[in-house]
């Protein structure tokens, strides 16, 4: 159990660990691209361990150096008909993005994951790649892990996704890959693009035109990768700083790809005040040192336009909000409730046990201003995002904050609890 007390301010330079999503698909691009690559800045979080073994039991050989992943790629026809069931744990990104790249292969796979992610919907990537011509069975008609993929013989398709997650849209991509003709997936809000990033620097044939994306049958030729630092990582750091106060953060080499930095743009308007330095670009992505100071916020209204641009940054959002003047209306976030718990749910019950004012809507959440949050004990329900949230909560209490259940910081941010405590002041 994790307990967090009120800090008075936050300072010092901190690095964040390496981005979450692109620490996955270094690794599963560089096992399907022709030669070794070297990964450094890796995130060793479960998530993206989960990934690692996923590809090593499809016959992938990858060392880890500790200051660097070695994959060693076999190309797009190089994986092998895994001896058993592969577990992608606990992420949504591992079993999605592999399932499309399984989409591919002429052999059977079933891959499963734990209780949270057998939860979650699987239908938004088993229905276009059947479509593509991929035969995906499961729990549920296939919408619920473990999930049963034999693939091969694919044909391109042009797909209008009825939700905006790069999880659906990258499955799509990846199966493009091995795809007859031109895949085209378009999207009514641009999600993260970091697949057609990595996937236009390995070499793939692969365009964006007014937020389409399109992709042709193309090989990969291995390349090193630098990860960035984890902007849905840094943004605990980053928005409990701006609320604070006399509070002054630099978190450095940290990835501003601009379909991630939607938190940057609400704590703004929040009246944060941020700026960057050392802005430079690597691999297609912007990175660079997020300067904060602290002051007092005031509520916002946050809607469906951004919601991509911020999704897993809304629970910290939220808390902050609390803290802020006036009341914040976060609406258009329904996807919260199929992350790895009901993120609406959870947060508006742990928040309403520490004393907060907030209300429950359909599609998001109404937070009132200015609480005095208490002390308390509240839940993780081994939802690594829930378990950093109640943290910050405690930040700002006047009692001690208790986080049941928080090892599951782990699965993104194993060193939360030491990089917190060397800025508290
Ligand atoms: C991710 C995409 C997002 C995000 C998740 C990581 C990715 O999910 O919430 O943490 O790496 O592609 P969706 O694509 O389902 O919105």
């Amino acid at each position: 159990m994790l307990t967090i007390h009120k800090a008075h301010r936050l300072e010092g330079r901190i690095t964040v660990p390496g981005d979450k999503s692109i620490s996955h698909r270094a690794v599963m691009l560089s096992s399907i691209s022709k030669g070794t690559s070297s990964i450094k800045g890796f995130l060793r979080g479960e998530d993206c361990l989960s990934t690692i073994a996923c590809f090593r039991g499809l016959g992938i050989s990858i060392e880890d150096k500790g200051d660097e992943i070695i994959v060693h790629g076999k190309g797009l026809y190089g994986l092998k008909e895994p001896e058993d069931v592969l577990d992608a744990g606990n992420s949504g990104t591992t079993i999605r993005l592999l399932s499309g790249i399984l989409a591919g292969q002429e052999f059977i796979t079933i891959v499963t994951g734990d209780k949270s992610l057998r939860s979650r919907p699987m239908a938004r990537i088993a229905v276009p790649l059947r479509q593509m011509g991929a035969s995906i069975e499961g729990r549920d008609y296939g919408n619920l892990a473990p999930i049963v993929i034999r693939g091969g013989n694919l044909k391109a398709i042009d797909y209008d996704s009825p939700v905006s997650s790069a999880q659906v849209k990258s499955a799509i991509l990846l199966a493009g890959l091995y795809s007859e003709g031109s895949t085209i997936v378009r999207e009514e809000i641009t999600s993260r693009d970091h697949t057609e990033k990595m996937l236009k620097a390995l070499g793939a044939d692969i365009n964006t035109e007014d937020g389409v994306v399109s992709i042709k049958k193309s090989e990969l030729v291995a390349q090193d990768i630098e990860v960035p630092g984890d902007i849905s990582s840094a943004a605990f750091f980053m928005a409990a700083a701006a609320a604070m106060p006399g509070s002054h953060l630099v978190l450095e080499k940290v990835g501003l790809n601009p379909t991630r930095t939607g938190i940057i743009d609400v704590l703004k308007e929040m009246g944060a005040e941020i700026t960057i330095d050392n802005l430079f670009i690597s691999g297609g992505e912007e990175i660079g040192d997020i300067i904060v100071k602290g002051t007092k916020l005031r509520g916002i209204n946050i809607t469906r336009d951004i919601i991509p641009r911020l999704i897993d940054e809304i629970p910290v959002i939220a808390v902050i909000a609390a803290v802020a003047e006036g009341k914040t209306i976060i609406t258009g976030a329904e996807e919260l409730k199929v992350k790895e718990s009901n993120r609406i749910t959870t947060m508006v019950t742990e928040m309403k046990k520490l004393g907060i004012q907030v209300k429950e809507l359909p599609d998001g959440m109404e937070i009132e201003g200015l609480n005095q949050i208490t002390g308390g004990t509240t839940e993780s329900y081994g939802d690594h995002r829930i378990a950093m949230a109640m943290a910050i909560c405690g930040l700002f209490a006047n009692g001690p904050v208790k986080i049941n259940n928080s090892d599951c910081i782990a699965v993104s941010f194993p060193d939360f609890q030491e990089k917190l405590k060397a800025v508290i002041k």
